[in-house]
């Protein structure tokens, strides 16, 4: 079943039969400033495209990895993931079954530990896999099966918890004894205090069980989510198989160009955390004051407001045409950021709802 996810304008549009036009839309947590578009060369359009060496520096730079490797949207490889480490698995039975140049198939249950609340589209690729789902929330799973995958969103969307690294380092030496694979999704991560990232602990030992990737978003921070381009960090050994699975032209010729650009360009990057720092200070204080009985929690990218009347209060501004996203557990709305013309047709909104 397709997934709901924030960004169905069109859909909340119509059901509300008011014109798509006519809307505030603050249903994702893409950022409201976007990376202004360079001058794309016409080669950008016309080669097919490659992953030049300078976008890997660049990349390489921006997210402190010794290994990364571009993806057409940290979406691609999460649907991906799932065959990647199926393969790997049928190679490990493949060696201990000592079955020279034939695969022989992994046939015991296999298991995937995810967050109960979470960017769903993790759950839906493990599930569809036939993987057994295990769910966490608060602490990170302490008991985990011989191969199995964990899931870590950090921070978490839509909740916004986080984890910190020795907690994560704890679970990654963990998920090593039990030959586990560990995923971050750092979706989110970039406006974070740098020490705030997984990949510079990325240890590019050749440890036959050091199986973990962190995935990063590119279209967030950058404001850029048509884009369609993220990065995998890792190690050296993940990234070629990575590398291999995703083939040479996914990722369109402009987007690695823009890409390239956004990642080397410092002070927009600090100019935009400011922006987005200011704008969320803004809109929570607006969300703290009108809906005084909530618990507002934030990043610098959305701000989620948990609240017992949360289905009212999204019917109201729906009412409005100011469109957030109702968390499916129905106990909260998830507020992305907008500039300072719209928060006060937010604020507007606001006060006629309480
Ligand atoms: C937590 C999380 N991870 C990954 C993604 C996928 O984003 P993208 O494919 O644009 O990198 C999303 C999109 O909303 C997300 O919320």
């Amino acid at each position: 079943m397709a997934i709901l996810h924030g960004g169905q304008l069109s859909r909340v549009a119509k059901q509300y039969q008011i014109p798509e036009n006519e809307w505030l839309d603050l249903s994702t947590g893409i950022a409201p400033f976007s990376y202004g578009i360079p001058v794309i060369p016409a080669k950008a359009w016309q080669d097919l495209p490659t992953i030049s060496s300078s976008l890997i520096k660049a990349a390489k730079h921006y997210y402190r990895a010794d290994f990364c490797w571009p993806v057409a949207g940290s979406q691609q490889l999460i649907e991906k993931l799932p065959k990647l480490w199926d393969e790997k698995l049928n190679q490990r039975v493949s060696e201990k079954h000592d079955v020279k140049n034939s695969r022989v198939e992994n046939t015991e249950i296999k298991h995937a530990y995810l967050p109960k609340v979470g960017y769903k589209e993790h759950q839906q690729a493990w599930s569809k896999a036939g993987y057994q789902l295990h769910f966490y929330q608060q602490c990170l799973p302490e008991n985990i099966e011989k191969n199995s995958i964990v899931v870590v969103i950090n921070p978490n969307n839509p909740l916004t918890d986080t984890f910190t690294i020795s907690q994560l380092l704890s679970l990654k030496k963990y998920c090593e004894q039990q030959q586990a694979l560990l995923i971050i999704d750092e979706a989110f991560a970039d406006i974070f205090v740098p020490e705030f990232s997984f990949v510079p602990h990325i240890i590019n030992h050749q440890h036959e069980h050091n199986d973990v990737i962190v995935l990063r978003s590119f279209g967030k921070f950058f404001g850029l989510a048509g884009v369609r381009i993220g990065f995998a960090c890792s190690t050296q050994i993940w990234c070629e198989t990575i590398k291999k699975s995703i083939g040479p032209w996914s990722i369109n010729g402009p987007a690695l160009f823009i890409a390239e650009q956004a990642l080397q360009d410092k002070q927009w990057q600090v100019e935009q955390n400011k922006r987005l720092d200011q704008q969320s200070q803004i809109m929570q204080q607006l969300l703290k004051t009108y809906l005084p009985a909530a618990r507002v929690e934030a990043n610098a990218l959305f701000i989620t407001v948990f609240l017992i009347n949360a289905p009212a209060v999204y019917e109201k501004l729906c009412q409005q045409a100011v469109y957030v996203r109702l968390t499916d557990e129905n106990n909260a709305l998830r507020f992305g950021l907008t500039d300072k013309v719209n928060t006060q047709r937010l604020s507007d909104a606001l006060a006629t709802i309480v």
